[in-house]
């Protein structure tokens, strides 16, 4: 079975859907880039993928060994999340709440798995910082950092470029690349960025207008027919047009 099959879904609040009928499915190791406009839903979705928020409709199955609770989430960054008063240590370690049920306390085996995830995100040097004195690109370290806290398996990230400059862009993109590949990890994106979802991605999903669920190539695909249509109607008005003025 696939880590993750959504089966007629619908994602949206208080019973209204603002997304309908999501069909796909996600397997080991692959990277979904899910791409569509501002207020398409795409954060919903990923919230409902969580179970942060109830389906609409349809049904979600987590399968493959994964369990909904080991997914490591990277959420859209709002300006005023930008300010938390807390050392980075204590909001990677806040990756590990999952973890401690109702233990008041992180354990040790929690408190190495921060350190490692640290060390991964390149940031064990800011561990004693206050998050909020970091520049954007370091501050969605931490953010990664506290998500791989969570998991081994599957990573959703929300805009994880967003506000960044190119070359901490780089740096996130080659991170997310790294644990694809080298760590086997699942990765979930939701990028506004289509031309890095080109490079990275083993599949796209596009919602909103024209939803769209396949590989890559079949993406291209579909594109370019999409893109010589639009080329051929065009090419039919302009005739037509000529043909009015003659
Ligand atoms: N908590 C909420 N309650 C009710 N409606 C909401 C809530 N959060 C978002 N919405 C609405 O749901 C729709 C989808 O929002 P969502 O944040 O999922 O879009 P998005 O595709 O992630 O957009 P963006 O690219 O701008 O991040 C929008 O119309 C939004 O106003
Ligand atoms: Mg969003």
């Amino acid at each position: 079975m696939a880590q993750l099959i959504c089966h007629h879904l619908s994602v949206g609040y208080d019973s209204k859907a603002v997304l309908t009928d999501l069909n796909f499915e996600v397997n080991e190791q692959d990277y979904l880039c899910i791409v569509g406009e501002n207020g398409a839903g795409k954060s919903t979705l990923m919230k409902t993928i969580l179970g942060l928020q109830k389906p609409v409709e349809g049904r979600i199955m987590v399968g493959d060994g994964l369990a909904q609770n080991e997914i490591g989430y990277l959420p859209q960054q709002k300006a005023s999340q930008k300010d938390f008063p807390a050392s980075v240590r204590e909001i990677v370690l806040s990756g590990c709440q999952g973890r401690c049920g109702l233990r008041p306390f992180y354990n040790t085996q929690e408190k190495e798995l921060a350190e490692d995830a640290m060390e991964r995100m390149q940031i064990t040097d800011l561990a004693r910082r206050c998050y909020r004195e970091l520049s954007g690109g370091q501050q969605q370290r931490v953010l990664l950092a506290r998500a791989l806290c969570a998991t081994q398996k599957m990573l959703l990230v929300d805009e994880p470029v967003s506000g960044l400059d190119p070359k901490a862009t780089a740096q996130m993109y080659e991170l997310l690349e790294e644990l694809n590949e080298i760590d086997g990890i699942t990765i979930i994106m939701i990028s506004h960025d289509i031309a890095s979802a080109m490079k990275y991605a083993s599949h796209i999903l596009r919602v909103g207008k024209h939803t769209f669920f396949g590989t890559r190539d079949e993406y291209l695909e579909e594109y370019r027919r999409r893109k010589a249509y639009r080329r051929m109607i065009q090419k039919r008005e302009a005739q037509k047009e000529e043909g009015e003025w003659q």
